[in-house]
């Protein structure tokens, strides 16, 4: 059964559009399970560059049909304007199919999102502010509003009132901010519905009927497996599941329809926003990742936190995810280091850890202990096969496989879509 996931085996950006993108032409269905507008997959296709935030990547290939699942939070207007760049760009988005289910962000989540991390000052969790946090806390309150709603002005009127009714007395009580005016937001959404309409489907039963005709469909997480709600570095997460099961209850799928579950890897570790990061570098070599790795978000334009690679973190993605595979991103930004740090363990209070500490505290301490990879400095962004890498390059990208508990099935070695070494075939 071809159903396979793509997820970030580590904080996010590992390069899943890249992925994605690769798979996209062989695929019927590209799927987004969670997240929101959060996300940023950078697609490079000929010399042209696609920023998507919210769409899947598989929106640039013809022939595959993207899914906004019923787990993921929809801005609607960020997403008729991703949808109307890619249009003046001559790409076709009319297959896209977004849940009835999916919920809605609205202006006042996004309003929330900001005055809540301005009050929390030195604790934020350093989010993206587009309000991805209280429109799933909404969801879980029963107070949310989704995207078939936009299709009864009654109801929406009604829910909206009841969302804002404590909101309001926050934001002016506690926040000091004016009151949000439930016609507006009722009229905002409604000047949505009809832009929508054509889009919104019962995915759930698309997806199934789907893989019963056996389709090919993709899965593909938003953030990564570090930064889930449940099991990520919480609280410095997002607020809902990147990691495996998440591509399960937000597209509707059962478990056992799952064939394959990639992870995808970069050779060295980022980190955007606030929380705890063992391997990050204070130093020249992290400004010189960042630099090289052009680690810089794609959704809010922040430089990408950069350390060493993380073969703990590897090792807990394999096990919280199920991963069958990985998809090594990145290599050729590592190009030119005599020699490559890669953290194979812990030091946490004076006690050797070689797997993720479950406790909040212990990750705090932990310090990494480095194992010394010999370098190289050949370009290796034209390489096609294993065997003609750097005979280093190899050595560390067998190291990492060795350490992380789940096969290398493909490298990329360069942005462009072709600078990819596919070593097994995942479909
Ligand atoms: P939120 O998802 O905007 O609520 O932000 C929560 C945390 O997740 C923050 O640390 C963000 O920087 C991080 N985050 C959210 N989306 C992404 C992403 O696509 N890549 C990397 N980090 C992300």
């Amino acid at each position: 059964m071809p159903a396979l996931v793509l997820l970030g085996a580590q904080w996010g950006d590992e390069g899943k559009g890249k992925a994605t993108d690769l798979l996209g032409g062989s695929v019927d269905y590209v799927v987004r399970y969670q997240g929101g507008n959060n996300a940023g997959h950078t697609v490079v296709v000929g010399d042209q560059k696609y920023a998507l935030h919210l769409l899947p990547s598989g929106i640039l290939s013809p022939g595959c049909t993207p899914v906004i699942g019923n787990g993921v939070v929809v801005d609607p207007s960020v997403l008729l304007s991703e949808l109307s760049g890619l249009n003046e760009r001559g790409v076709d988005t009319s297959k896209l199919l977004i849940s009835g289910n999916a919920h809605i962000i609205t202006p006042y989540n996004v309003t929330v999102d900001k005055v809540t991390e301005r009050f929390l000052g030195k604790r934020k969790i350093g989010t993206t502010g587009r309000g991805i946090g209280p429109t799933y806390a909404d969801k879980i309150n029963r107070v949310g509003i989704r995207v078939q709603d936009l299709y009864d002005e009654s109801i929406l009127t009604q829910k909206v009132e009841a969302a804002l009714d404590v909101k309001n007395q926050m934001l002016t009580k506690l926040y000091n901010r004016r009151a949000i005016a439930v016609e507006q937001v009722v009229e905002e959404l409604l000047g949505y519905a009809d832009k929508l309409a054509p889009y919104v489907a019962d995915t759930v039963l698309v997806l199934n009927e789907a893989l019963e005709q056996d389709k090919v469909v993709l899965f593909e997480g938003g953030q990564g497996t570090l930064l889930d709600i449940d099991h990520g570095t919480y609280p410095f997460v997002t607020s809902s599941n990147p990691t495996a099961g998440g591509a399960c209850t937000g597209a509707g799928v059962g478990p056992t329809k799952i064939s394959r579950v990639i992870g995808i890897l970069k050779a060295y570790t980022t980190r955007v926003g606030a929380g705890p990061f063992p391997t990050e570098l204070f130093d020249e070599d992290g400004e010189a990742l960042r630099r090289i790795g052009g680690e810089r978000g794609v959704t809010t334009g922040r430089d990408r936190r950069c350390g060493w690679f993380d073969a703990v973190i590897a090792r807990y993605a394999t096990r919280v995810n199920g991963l069958t595979d990985f998809f090594l991103t990145k290599l050729d930004v590592l190009t030119g280091w005599e020699q490559i740090p890669v953290c194979v363990a812990y030091e946490i209070d004076g006690r050797r850890v070689e797997e993720l500490p479950y406790s909040q505290t212990d990750f705090h301490h932990a310090k990494p202990v480095y194992e010394m990879l010999p370098g190289w400095n050949e370009d290796i962004s034209k390489v096609k096969s294993f065997s003609d890498l750097p005979k280093n390059a190899q050595a560390y990208v067998k190291a990492l496989e060795e350490m992380s508990g789940a096969p290398i099935s493909a490298i990329g070695v360069g942005p462009g879509r072709t600078e990819t070494i596919e070593i097994n075939s995942f479909l």
